[in-house]
């Protein structure tokens, strides 16, 4: 089996920032492919750890951010075995091994809140947990909170706030727990946590956010049901024995919606095949129809959809405050369009951007400035004035500094590739930790780029 690149997983990816050249120039109708979900991958490696059996999945994500869930499996007890077409993985059936080693997550978010809540029930494993610069400033109380009110034993630094962290399995009782930050992060590790305690465990969303986890949870055997009356959702979820599942994880959406908004602000046509699209994963497709964007949607038969975006005329919108959690990661795509859409747009109740892998509403924002497009900041968000040329002579050499954020880099790329001149993207070996090969899709689509 590929193992997963070490120093990429330890944090050291960046020691010069890697580079990526991006010339401006004619986009040529292209059909694009993007990596498997981000999202579900993890939780198909996390639940295929917890399982007893062999579970088969196939498209799973090549990312870095996987790459690390499938070292933190595979130290856990996992055995793994990877041809070309699958990855299968052997569980534990809940009988975790104990790693010698810290478990590192690498740029990871999601691993880091999934697997706490994971490991919390676990007794007899003690695991520390750790990740890269950006992973040890992300909030942690949020998942410590709920878990600890369940009997969790978790340290932090911080007061328990921030990682590093170790957790020490102990016997859980369920809770019933209302969410006050709409995260899938947060529920999914509280469901994660209940699957191995005493009674039902029962997670209330008034915003409801991506529900890869309960959907995914049964199929691996989970008790676990979910009420929905349209002003709330509850997760409810009973202690469970998994067994193991054949998966197929379709594309990634948040990957595909870089090629969506080139389809819409180049010359040409892009087509991205096998994308998920379910509920709160969609949001950026109706934004940006909304803003004038065409854009076809026709489902396949595997359930997964094609997305096909023709050049259009945009203009400017107000995204947000509701249906956030269905774009939160799409933002800075969106702020792209936005740049080349006539008149304002504005993003509100955003303000759990400032918590990702870098403050993506003051990255966003920087990259923007750097193609001479205006924006500022608003309570709860920031507002783009777009339509602006960026080709004029001071702009047509431009540096942005991803901050090591994934996708700022590949933001600034799209808008670079619509752009004249040359755009340099410092920091763009961050790419791979959601999207490996997006270079290669760019240059499928005639854009000149350079590593
Ligand atoms: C994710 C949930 C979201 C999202 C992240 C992936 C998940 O984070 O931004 O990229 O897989 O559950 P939050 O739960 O912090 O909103």
């Amino acid at each position: 089996m590929e193992l997963p690149d070490v120093r990429r997983i330890f944090g050291v990816k960046h020691p010069d920032g890697a580079e990526l050249v991006v010339h401006g120039g004619h986009i040529h109708a292209a059909s694009v492919n993007v990596p498997g979900d981000k999202s579900i991958s993890h939780r198909a490696l996390l639940f295929g750890l917890l399982a007893q059996g062999t579970s088969r999945i196939q498209g799973l994500s090549r990312a870095d951010d996987v790459n690390a869930t499938r070292a933190a499996v595979a130290s856990l007890g996992a055995k793994l075995d990877e041809s070309e077409y699958e990855l299968s993985i052997t569980g534990t059936g809940g009988s975790l091994t104990e790693p010698d080693h810290v478990i590192n997550v690498g740029n990871s978010g999601t691993l880091l809140r999934l697997i706490s809540g994971l490991l919390a029930p676990r007794v007899g494993v003690t695991v520390f947990l750790t990740g890269d610069a950006s992973i040890v400033r992300r909030p942690m109380a949020r998942v410590v909170e709920p878990l600890t009110a369940m009997g969790a034993y978790i340290l932090g630094r911080q007061e328990n706030r921030f990682a590093p962290l170790v957790v020490q399995g102990r016997e859980l009782t369920g809770i019933t727990y209302s969410m006050s930050t709409p995260s899938a992060q947060v529920k999914s590790a509280i469901i994660l946590a209940g699957l191995a305690a005493d009674g039902e465990t029962a997670i209330i969303e008034s915003t409801p956010t991506r529900a890869h986890t309960e959907e995914m949870a049964p199929l691996f055997g989970a008790r676990l049901q979910v009420e929905d009356d349209g002003a709330s959702r509850v997760v409810h979820v009973e202690r469970s024995d998994l067994s193991a599942c054949d998966f197929v994880v379709p594309g990634d959406p948040s990957a595909a919606a870089f090629f969506v908004v080139l389809g819409l602000i180049g010359e040409s046509p892009v087509t991205v095949d096998n994308v998920y699209l379910g509920a709160e994963r969609d949001g950026f497709v109706k934004v940006l129809r909304a803003m004038g964007g065409r854009i076809e949607v026709s489902r396949l038969p595997s359930g997964a959809h094609s997305i096909t975006a023709r050049p259009s005329e945009l203009t400017g919108t107000v995204v947000g405050p509701e249906g956030v959690p269905g774009l939160i990661d799409e933002v800075p795509i969106l702020a792209v369009a936005a740049a080349k859409a006539r008149g304002a747009t504005t993003f509100l109740g955003v303000e759990e951007l400032r918590h990702k892998e870098s403050d993506r509403i003051a990255t966003t924002m920087e990259m923007l400035a750097a193609f001479g497009v205006e924006s500022a900041e608003v309570e709860s968000g920031f507002r783009v004035w777009g339509g602006v040329p960026v080709d004029l002579a001071r702009h047509m050499q431009r540096s942005v500094d991803s901050h090591m954020d994934h996708r700022i880099a590949m933001s600034a790329a799209i808008l670079g590739a619509v752009s004249k001149g040359e755009t340099r993207i410092v920091g763009a070996d961050s790419v791979p930790t959601s999207f490996p090969g997006f270079s290669a899709q760019l240059a499928r689509c005639g854009v000149e780029v350079r590593a």
